[in-house]
């Protein structure tokens, strides 16, 4: 038996937060699909760096090009802005050991603030276009802006597509799978999957990658 649902958000859903709802679409909690974290850095307007702990994206190309799809970011986020002004941004891959200084950088999130010192991240300049990378990242991917779509049209979110114009990984990441996947490697959102019989909350949580076998 499937329980079903549609675009009328169910009444018995109780929200996490009180705003969860103002948020999130219902349909993220019903589906509870996980999606790799990382953070996104720009550069503000005043030249301080700025970091954006980020998820909800995708990547994938043809042999010609490779994008960076990140499905839902919020309009009236620094990032947003920097994009649209310099039309570039670096995306960083951390381990889940830096869950706690990427969750900084989110309560420490003035125009004036160093997100960088605030993280105590390390910065370094991209290679190929203006943006700070992190320099404790496994791997730093540099995108140009190719588009950006306000999907819902409700003027909330953006979908940003990045170009991917260099990668740079991190030595010990180079041999295969051995670092990438479990606790040094990728860093995972799971999204607050939600009980759907009884409607009451669930809690995001973070994982990482177990490979469980070879295709
Ligand atoms: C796991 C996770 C948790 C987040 N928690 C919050 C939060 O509690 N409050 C918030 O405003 N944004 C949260 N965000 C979204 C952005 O990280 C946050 O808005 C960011 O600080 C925007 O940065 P900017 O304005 O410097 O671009 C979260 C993102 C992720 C991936």
């Amino acid at each position: 038996m499937k329980i079903e649902f549609g675009k009328e958000f169910p009444q018995y859903f109780k929200p996490a937060y009180p705003e969860e709802f103002e948020l999130f679409s219902h349909f993220e909690v019903i589906s509870g699909i996980p999606t790799v974290l990382f953070a996104i850095t720009t550069w503000k307007e005043n030249g301080k760096p700025n970091v954006c702990f980020h998820s909800w994206s995708c990547f994938h190309g043809d042999k010609t090009a490779f994008f960076a799809v990140m499905g839902n970011l919020y309009q009236h986020t620094h990032t947003y802005a920097n994009i649209q002004r310099d039309r570039c941004f670096a995306i960083n891959f951390l381990s889940i050991n830096y869950y706690d200084q990427l969750i900084h950088t989110i309560h420490q999130n003035d125009f004036e603030t160093d997100e960088f010192a605030a993280g105590k991240f390390m910065l370094s300049d991209a290679k190929t276009i203006h943006a700070p990378v992190i320099e404790e990242a496994f791997i730093n991917m540099e995108c140009t802006l190719k588009d950006a779509q306000d999907l819902s049209g409700a003027g909330l979110t953006s979908m940003v597509i990045g170009q991917v114009q260099h990668v740079s990984v991190e030595e010990k990441y180079a041999y295969g799978d051995s670092e990438r996947y479990g606790n040094n490697g990728f860093m995972m959102l799971v999204p607050a999957p939600q009980n759907l019989v009884t409607g009451a909350p669930g809690r995001s949580a973070i994982s990482t990658v177990n490979i469980q076998k070879y295709d």
